[in-house]
């Protein structure tokens, strides 16, 4: 059966974390939407076509994974795109609480059972499990090296940003 499955995020900047949860996702569903969310009340560091620009350069080598920017309810985003699976990434207990959560409310929002959105929570794995987009701003904020944390592009897109 073909599942279609879409992982949201800010991605202000994608992570090595991230790309590895995508990677993953691409093996167990036939196809990933990677909805990279406008989220102005984070005010992110790149305009949403840089995010998404980003991302597609880092999934290029995937090919079931589609990148596509979006705003407003993610339950509707995932209708639109007649996704089944919503995938998350867990790193903590902490985050387990919050996306119980925003699975809770994107079941409550995505309608009847029949077409209710089913949310897959996946584990980093271990040497990303610290990882946030947060932190890796932060790293080159103070000067630290970020080359293991994201991909070349980014560290590039990242360090031209802390620059301005
Ligand atoms: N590797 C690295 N970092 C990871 C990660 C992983 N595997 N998994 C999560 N993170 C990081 C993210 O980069 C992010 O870091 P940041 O806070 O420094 O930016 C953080 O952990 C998770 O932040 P969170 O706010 O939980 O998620 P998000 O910003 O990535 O995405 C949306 C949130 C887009 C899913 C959510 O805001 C949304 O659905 N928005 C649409 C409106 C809506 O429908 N809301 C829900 C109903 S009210």
């Amino acid at each position: 059966m073909a599942i279609k499955a879409i992982y949201p995020g800010t991605f202000d900047p994608v992570t090595h974390g991230h790309t590895n949860i995508i990677e993953r996702a691409s093996k167990l569903f036939s196809e990933v939407i990677v909805g990279v969310a406008a989220n102005n009340t984070k005010k992110p560091m790149f305009s949403l076509e840089q995010r998404v620009e980003m991302l597609t350069q880092v999934c290029a080598h995937l090919p079931n994974v589609t990148v596509v920017g979006f705003s407003g309810l993610l339950v509707d985003f995932a209708k639109d795109y007649q996704a089944q699976v919503l995938v998350r990434g867990i790193r903590t207990t902490q985050d387990f609480e919050y996306e119980h959560q925003l699975a809770d409310v994107n079941r409550s929002l995505s309608g009847d059972s029949s077409e209710s959105l089913e949310s897959v929570l996946l584990t980093p794995v271990p040497e990303f499990s610290f990882l946030s987009s947060t932190i890796v701003k932060e790293v080159a904020i103070h000067g630290g090296d970020i080359s293991k944390f994201v991909a070349p592009e980014v560290e590039q897109a990242v360090l031209a940003a802390v620059k301005k």
